[in-house]
């Protein structure tokens, strides 16, 4: 097995996953602005120290995504963020793309930026302590319209060019394809368009000579559209998600995370533990898990406010999450004659 495999594998511990803590300077802006909290740089920095210097993440977590100023930054123990991680055994990646911005031949849709200095960045990043990469595309659904073919070729070109990049560095490259859940449309359409992106990708994988064993995949689940009226239940999440993943994504890639997408941290969670039973009970090629951001970290930035009075209690809401988000994914509610051995999890 080749590092870069047994890297990806180790991310897949059973009821371990990601946290992404990688938002970038505007994303935590307006992130920390949502619970009445003015950023600067050493705000930024307490907001990373509140989720990174948690006692006990070590039990829930196999890897956090850091974004790139957080890398250089210590936390308020004086060590490197990135180093106090590794310490606890928990591997720290970062977000390598530079962002999204209006695609020219459809501008309503979003490509994702960054190739141009990668191979420099990929460099650096792996001596600032670095295992692991996420590079993040969009796909906007508009009824039928949207997304185009070209935006979802582009997205997955730079995703693949992206993803080879990463694997040369010697860095486990993951590649996000999200599907956004803002919109009217309904669970149905979702199925499609998250069927169709990952073929595009994977087929763009190939064609850039991508190892497949050590990629990981960062999906959406298959949702109806925050505005389309409906309520899915989680079983039916679960089985839209698990059979649009099983018509697409080849069997031999390291694994599969999901992220939140706007979506309640109980119905993240919800969702995840239907999954997770789901692919057990039809029996997936591939372990699945969790990379979430918003879902992990809202009840405990509605607590925290920036204040320091309020660390701990900000910190127990975060251990509480992982908690349910690890159970979930350990899927341990299952009646014992449903389960199926071939789940893989790597340990
Ligand atoms: P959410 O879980 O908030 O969707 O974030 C995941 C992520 O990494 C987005 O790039």
């Amino acid at each position: 097995m080749t590092d870069l495999v047994a890297i990806a594998r180790s991310l897949f511990v059973d009821g371990k996953g990601i946290l992404a803590a990688d938002e970038s300077v505007h994303t935590a802006t307006e992130r920390l602005a949502e619970h009445g909290i003015s950023t600067s740089a050493e705000m930024r920095r307490q907001y990373r120290d509140l989720f990174i210097g948690t006692k006990g993440i070590e039990d829930y977590l196999s890897g956090i995504i850091l974004f790139s100023e957080t890398l250089l930054e210590k936390g308020n123990d004086k060590k490197l963020f990135s180093k106090s991680l590794a310490a606890r055994g928990i591997a720290a990646g970062i977000k390598v793309d530079l962002g999204t911005e209006p695609f020219p031949e459809s501008p309503r849709e979003l490509i994702t930026q960054g190739l141009l200095d990668l191979p420099e960045r990929l460099v650096e990043y792996k001596k600032q302590g670095a295992e692991f990469t996420k590079w993040r595309a969009v796909a906007t659904i508009e009824g039928d319209r949207l997304p185009s073919n070209t935006a979802l070729h582009e997205n997955a070109k730079r995703l693949a060019s992206y993803a080879k990049e990463s694997q040369a560095a010697g860095l486990v490259p993951i590649v996000e394809s999200e599907v956004l859940y803002e919109g009217k449309h309904g669970r149905a359409r979702t199925k499609a368009v998250v069927e169709e992106s990952l073929e595009v990708l994977f087929s763009m994988l190939n064609e850039y000579a991508v190892d497949r064993a050590s990629v990981i995949l960062k999906t959406s689940m298959v949702l109806s559209g925050e505005k389309s009226g409906k309520k899915d239940t989680p079983e039916e999440v679960a089985e839209d998600t698990i059979s649009a993943l099983l018509k697409v994504v080849p069997k031999q890639i390291a694994g599969i995370v999901f992220l939140s997408g706007g979506q309640t941290p109980d119905q993240a969670t919800e969702n995840l533990a239907a999954i997770v039973q789901q692919a057990k009970k039809v029996g997936t090629p591939w372990p699945l898990s969790f990379s979430y951001a918003r879902a992990l970290q809202d009840e405990a930035l509605s607590i925290w406010k920036g204040k320091e009075e309020n660390v701990s209690a900000a910190r127990e809401a975060f251990l509480s999450r992982l908690e349910k988000v690890s159970v979930a994914c350990k899927a341990k509610v299952l009646a014992d004659n449903c389960i199926i051995s071939t789940f893989p999890v790597y340990s």
